[in-house]
């Protein structure tokens, strides 16, 4: 009786223990099964204790607005999300006002335009995905709200897209004209043109806008954008792994009790 119930109370506990681990991992299984090859990174919002730096959410932001945003939509995020990467209202008031609303029409029937504000999501660049297709030789600039979360689409493969472009070899065969050269895509070519330059942006916190520079905050702000809640959950995660541990030491602390009669 005592053989049979002793191996049950420690088989709970360690299922609980490592039920806990899982928890704490699970979410970040996800975001370590990449594929294809290209350079791995560290990154610091990897792992079950991960965080994001905020510095370089906010900066990866404004390369978005700069080099991305003129094809790719974040449809999910409003402006007053960036409060989340430390921002005041009133600092994002400012960001949001640099940037156009299309609102309705005007008494001409033009498009009428307003200045963004903290309340809205981020503006589309195109009207539909047909023109947004016909300005890209026919490819969709893919929404990035969630694209960090795909697979395969985390921020170690979006650095490499954005810093793979190379002069294209003499022997090398495009599918299509209007095609760019680039390691590592698929098939060595993509329809984005390499959207990226040195000193295209200047930070104002002092950091040197190098490309890499550039293609690492706007890969840490897609993540952010993927998964704005990733801090939370790890702190969830904690947590619950210390609950864990704690009813663990009761199990086996209740059963020494239970069972300190039974000779
Ligand atoms: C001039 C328009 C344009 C700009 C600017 C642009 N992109 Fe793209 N992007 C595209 C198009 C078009 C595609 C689809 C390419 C294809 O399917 O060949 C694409 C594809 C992508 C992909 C997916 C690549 C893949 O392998 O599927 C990522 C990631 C991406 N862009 C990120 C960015 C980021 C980050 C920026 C800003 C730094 C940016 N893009 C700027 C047009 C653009």
């Amino acid at each position: 009786m005592i053989m049979k119930k002793i191996p049950l109370t420690v088989f709970a506990s360690i299922t609980l223990f490592l039920l806990n681990i899982v928890s704490l991992y699970g979410q970040d299984a996800q975001s370590a099964n990449q594929t294809g090859h290209y350079p791995k990174q560290s990154w610091g919002f990897i792992g079950p204790l991960g965080t994001y730096d905020m510095a370089s959410v906010q900066r990866g932001y404004m390369v978005y607005r700069k080099a991305c945003a003129s094809c790719h939509t974040i449809k999910y995020m409003r402006y007053a999300d960036l409060q989340q990467t430390g921002l005041t209202l009133e600092q994002i008031d400012k960001l949001a006002a640099m940037d156009r609303m299309l609102d309705g029409k005007d008494a001409q029937g033009l498009d009428h335009y307003r200045a963004a504000t903290v309340e809205d999501f981020l503006p589309p660049p195109y009207a539909n995905d047909m023109i947004a297709k016909n300005a890209n030789v026919g490819k969709l600039p893919l929404d990035l709200s969630r694209y960090a979360m795909t697979v395969g689409g985390q921020a170690d493969y979006i650095t490499a897209i954005l810093l793979g472009y190379r002069k294209a070899p003499e022997s090398f065969h495009f599918d299509q004209p209007g095609f760019y050269y680039n390691i590592y895509a698929a098939g060595h070519q993509i329809a984005m043109p390499p959207p990226l330059t040195k000193d295209g942006i200047k930070y104002t916190d002092g950091v040197s806008a190098s490309i890499e520079q550039q293609a690492r905050d706007v890969a840490t702000f897609l993540s952010w954008t993927a998964h704005p809640h990733l801090v939370e959950r790890h702190r969830i995660g904690i947590m619950i792994f210390i609950y864990g541990i704690f009813v663990a030491i009761l199990i086996i602390f209740v059963k020494r009790k239970v069972w300190s009669n039974v000779k």
